[in-house]
């Protein structure tokens, strides 16, 4: 190990280790007979590590000793490791694998030198966390070399100050004279002892995003996965460890989130000797990257949390660490505005007169943006034409957007406008100039989902025109908000762009190629607040909230399916990033009928907002918005920037829930309850509050509470909620202290 750099608060460089000092974690790890970069502990912080767990070989049989050793008691099959491969003595998962010029694959790492720098240097190319000021954090990198074909790979650990966060990535350099293939380059590995590790991951489908599934970890391996092209619904790229009794707010928990919007692999194996080896990167299936001579290849962020006060901690954490260190941009600490939108109102069938009359009759209630939805561009009546087409569709709005916006504006309101860049229709003048600008295999037919095909973003010239059409309608000025949306996954991934050799490429320059153009636009439109979707949550990751500081949380709006999944959500992401607004009823995607109260509920946790028509409203109701919007003016601040506190779960029980936030300096608090079915003869609920300061006094009121208690009182007795009449009924109660 390299002498020299001196001993730093964040991490510190001892001769036979490192020690990262993440805000209230350790991360420790050393090198093993000179080459071999071993992982000693990650989690409860320590001031020092004097080996206490430090390996003891001994004989393993079947696990052979790497080559150029003759002890029998050492082999990398039973070493606890920082970057695996295969083929040199671990049988387990590998981080890595390379395909040489000759074919092989059989490679080393070994160690070479270790520097610290103070801060946090780019990810160039790709979503990453921050810092703002070098003193918030330092890194470690760690230079690993292959000594027979000079393949190096720089591992980058960040620890922050003041969090218990380390995030990693890797860089692949070919310094060798041939080519070669990478065919797995995961972004972490790490191997933690322990047993008795339950996994959660959060998984569903559209309209049905991020349900909290756990199971208990047992001999070989779990794994989630996405191989959609885009994060997906289906899996999302957060999964948690909890250790033996770990629950919500008790026991220590690791968290894993990639920072990537593609296809990833989130993996867990537990070996013979139970070591549960965790990783996550790009998914390796469908996956190769050839890399010349001189030729680099970075890999996404992970991000490692850890707490040791349980899983709310953890997103504490996440919450916490997400909004100061990876969203960007002056919107992200200014409150967001109460939004309306048009999808669910008009669908694709509106013109001019039916949005004015929406905006008309949404100001008074106190709503603050209209959002024009999709179906404002070429001749797009309904979902099978016009993608790509970025340009008015002046049947609808003969005097234009920029009229429209006026419209808006001269009320008081922000405007937004929907846009689906990425794809593009048969059905559309760009298709018939670019047959060929889409992602697809030549003499193959081509498959389509909603209509649509999938702009091949891995070939510059297809972005560049993106940006164009895109910035061609922003550069009015006339738009405050856009959505970004994205509604379909990928299928005959090839590109006209590249050879033969290469097409398995495609899948992450595609992603690469999407965030080109979101920093391009999101840097060059500070003043836009931008919201990502993908059919609701299909893409709700770190990488997205990088460029966009909120997503569509669903495209099911029904209150009651909302709780499971903004509860899932919220295991990794802040409610700030979570756009939430209330729908008519019968609700459209699942026919429930919910009080309006009920749905306003749900959705105040969230970036608020209305999904319906307020022409609709009946007079009582639209007193009731007024009431509901005013209510979430004066308590948005605290919403959007507490700590969440989850307090009962939508997947336990009857499925009644609960959750609230605290303002930072804990004055302040919002909490909610939601009855799902009313039961017969049922007992009262006492509900105990977290997170509240034990010495103050809060005064609570709210639908039929009023009282004064003091923070012990609260959370360690509980409050006597009033009873709820029937089903779908919730109670919202405001604490001041
Ligand atoms: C899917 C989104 O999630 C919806 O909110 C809406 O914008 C539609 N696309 C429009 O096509």
């Amino acid at each position: 190990m390299e002498k020299g750099s001196p001993m730093s608060s964040i991490i510190e460089r001892h001769p036979d280790h490192f020690h990262l000092k993440a805000g209230g974690a350790s991360y420790i790890l050393h090198v093993v007979n000179g080459k071999y970069l071993a992982h000693a502990h990650w989690g409860a912080p320590l001031l020092t590590w004097q080996g206490a767990n430090a390996p003891r070989f001994v004989d393993r049989s079947f696990s052979a000793n790497p080559a150029g050793s003759t002890d029998r008691t050492f082999s990398l099959d039973a070493l606890r490791q920082e970057y695996p491969g295969y083929g040199r003595t671990d049988f387990r998962s590998p981080a890595f694998e390379v395909q040489l010029a000759d074919g092989s694959t059989a490679v080393d790492l070994h160690f070479v030198s270790a520097t610290v720098v103070s801060g946090k240097p780019v990810l160039e190319g790709l979503p990453a966390t921050y810092v703002r000021d070098p003193a918030e954090a330092q890194t470690l990198q760690i230079v690993l070399s292959d000594p027979l074909s000079a393949l190096t790979a720089t591992l980058t650990y960040t620890a922050f100050q003041n969090y218990p966060v380390v995030t990693r990535s890797v860089r692949f350099t070919n310094a060798g004279r041939q080519s070669l293939t990478l065919r797995r380059v995961l972004s972490f590995s790490l191997d933690l002892e322990g047993e008795g590790y339950r996994w959660l991951q959060l998984s569903g489908a559209h309209v049905r995003e991020r349900q909290v599934v756990e199971r208990p970890l047992t001999a070989g391996t779990v794994s989630v996965e996405s191989r959609r092209g885009a994060s997906s619904h289906q899996q999302n790229p957060f999964v948690a460890l909890l250790s033996g009794r770990a629950d919500e707010d008790a026991g220590e928990v690791f968290g894993f989130n990639l920072a990537y919007s593609g296809n990833f692999l989130a993996q867990a194996e537990v070996d013979q000797f139970g070591i549960t080896r965790i990783q996550a990167g790009i998914n390796p299936f469908d996956f190769a990257w050839k890399l010349e001579p001189g030729q680099s290849f970075q890999t996404p962020e992970a991000i490692l949390a850890y707490s040791g006060n349980g899983l709310g901690e953890l997103s504490r954490t996440f919450h916490r660490f997400y909004q100061n260190q990876l969203c960007r941009g002056p919107q992200v600490f200014q409150e967001r505005p109460i939004l309306i939108n048009n999808w669910e109102a008009t669908y694709f069938q509106f013109d001019q007169k039916k949005l004015e009359a929406i905006v008309e009759k949404a100001q008074p209630l106190g709503i603050e943006l209209f959002v024009l939805d999709d179906g404002w561009f070429g001749h797009r009546d309904n979902d099978k034409t016009s993608l790509g087409d970025w340009t008015v569709d002046t049947k609808k709005l003969p005097a234009g957007l920029e009229a429209l916006a006026d419209t808006v504006h001269a009320k008081g309101m922000k405007f937004g406008l929907w846009f689906e860049p990425e794809m593009v229709s048969a059905d559309s003048d760009l298709y018939r100039a670019h047959p060929d600008w889409c992602l697809h295999v030549e003499g193959r037919d081509r498959s389509e989902s909603r209509n649509q095909l999938v702009l091949d973003l891995s070939r510059p010239e297809v972005c560049r025109s993106i940006i164009d059409s895109v910035t061609k309608i922003l550069d009015g000025g006339k738009i405050d908000y856009v959505k970004w949306d994205m509604n379909r996954h990928l299928t005959e991934v090839g590109s006209a762009g590249r050879g033969a050799d290469r097409q398995r490429e495609t899948a992450h320059r595609h992603i690469l190629g999407l965030y080109e153009i979101l920093e391009v636009i999101t840097t060059r439109y500070p003043q836009i607040l931008f919201e990502s979707c993908s059919g609701g949550g299909g893409r709700f990751d770190p990488g997205m909230l990088y460029y966009m500081p909120q997503v569509w949380t669903s495209d099911n709006t029904d209150a009651i399916c909302r709780l499971e999944i903004q509860w899932g959500t919220s295991l990794a992401y802040p409610p700030v990033t979570m756009g939430a607004h209330v729908s008519a009823v019968p609700n459209h995607q699942v026919h429930r009928i919910t009080p309006l109260k009920t749905r306003a509920d749900v959705a105040l946790v969230g970036t608020f907002g209305y999904e319906l028509d307020p022409l609709s409203f009946s007079e009582a109701e639209a007193r009731e918005v007024s009431q509901i919007n005013a209510w979430y003016k004066a308590h948005r601040a605290v919403l959007q920037f507490g700590d969440f506190y989850r307090l009962k779960s939508p997947f336990e029980g009857k499925g009644n829930t609960a959750w609230m936030t605290i303002s930072r300096d804990k004055t302040r608090a919002v909490l909610f309850y939601y009855q799902i079915l009313a039961q017969p003869n049922a007992g009262q609920v006492v509900l105990r509050a977290k997170g509240l300061d034990p010495g103050r006094t809060y005064r609570v009121e709210g639908d039929g509470v009023t009282g004064s208690w003091s923070g012990a009182e609260l959370m360690g007795v509980g409050l006597r909620l009033p009873d709820l009449r029937g089903d779908f009924q919730s109670l919202r109660l405001s604490l001041y202290s």
